[in-house]
């Protein structure tokens, strides 16, 4: 979703205020703001002015939803650069076998026939790509603004960036490839390794900096690993 269509979405949120715990809920649209296929894609991506209107909508809802002493985090926009820098000469599967396919052509395709999911990143056009991401910045920064100013009465607000730059580094420390952790058919998503290190770093993040909205320790743990033996935290 999109700041925009995520207040149609929300409406399937249910809750009991009163009788429900407190909600973790993490805010993270993502690219969606700032992603579009269309062939001029700057005048279609959000507004930090529009960004703050429907994140405050968004907000009024759940305050108006979850039960008191929830907690909302929201998450950064990334900076899709990475894409074009880490794959724009690599071989797309579909172009490994006869080496004849490369992420810049694959991007160039897509974007012609306007299916792209993302022009402003999925582009050989340098200027593009850095208004891409400009205006993302300029939206995680609204997100921070918020976060930092507003108060609500059923939850606290936090915000976290999108650290690809982290988890990258993290990857390459174990001897991995940059290319590895992006979805190798459509060149544009993070892959099931970079979702875990993401989450991964999420969690940590939260537990060290506001342990708070994790709570107590489910006191039924030592039952529980009785039945079930150690799965690893699950
Ligand atoms: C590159 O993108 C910018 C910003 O959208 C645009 O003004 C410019 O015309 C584009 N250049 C080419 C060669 O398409």
């Amino acid at each position: 979703a999109s700041s925009q269509n995520l207040n149609k979405f929300i409406e399937s949120l249910s809750r009991n205020q009163l009788l429900d715990h407190p909600a973790i809920v993490i805010y993270a649209m993502i690219g969606n703001d700032v992603c579009n296929g269309n062939s001029d894609p700057v005048p279609k991506m959000t507004t930090p002015e529009k960004l703050y209107s429907n994140v405050m909508q968004t907000l009024k809802h759940l305050n108006s939803h979850l039960p008191k002493g929830s907690h909302v985090i929201f998450y950064g926009l990334p900076d899709g650069t990475f894409l074009w820098d880490h794959l724009h000469s690599r071989y797309h599967p579909l172009g490994q076998l006869n080496r004849d396919v490369t992420y810049a052509q694959l991007y160039s395709f897509l974007s012609c026939l306007q299916v792209s999911p993302c022009h402003g990143w999925m582009s050989s056009n340098k200027t593009l790509r850095t208004l891409t991401s400009e205006r993302a910045e300029q939206l995680s920064n609204t997100l921070k603004k918020i976060a930092t100013s507003k108060k609500f009465m059923n939850f606290d607000l936090f915000y976290m960036d999108f650290a690809f730059q982290e988890i990258l580094g993290e990857w390459q420390k174990r001897g991995g490839q940059p290319w590895q952790l992006i979805e190798s058919v459509d060149g544009f998503h993070p892959n099931e390794v970079a979702s875990l290190l993401l989450a991964d770093r999420f969690w940590k993040k939260v537990r060290r900096q506001w342990p708070q909205v994790l709570g107590k320790e489910n006191p039924f743990n030592p039952q529980i690993e009785q039945v079930f033996g150690d799965q690893g935290g699950h």
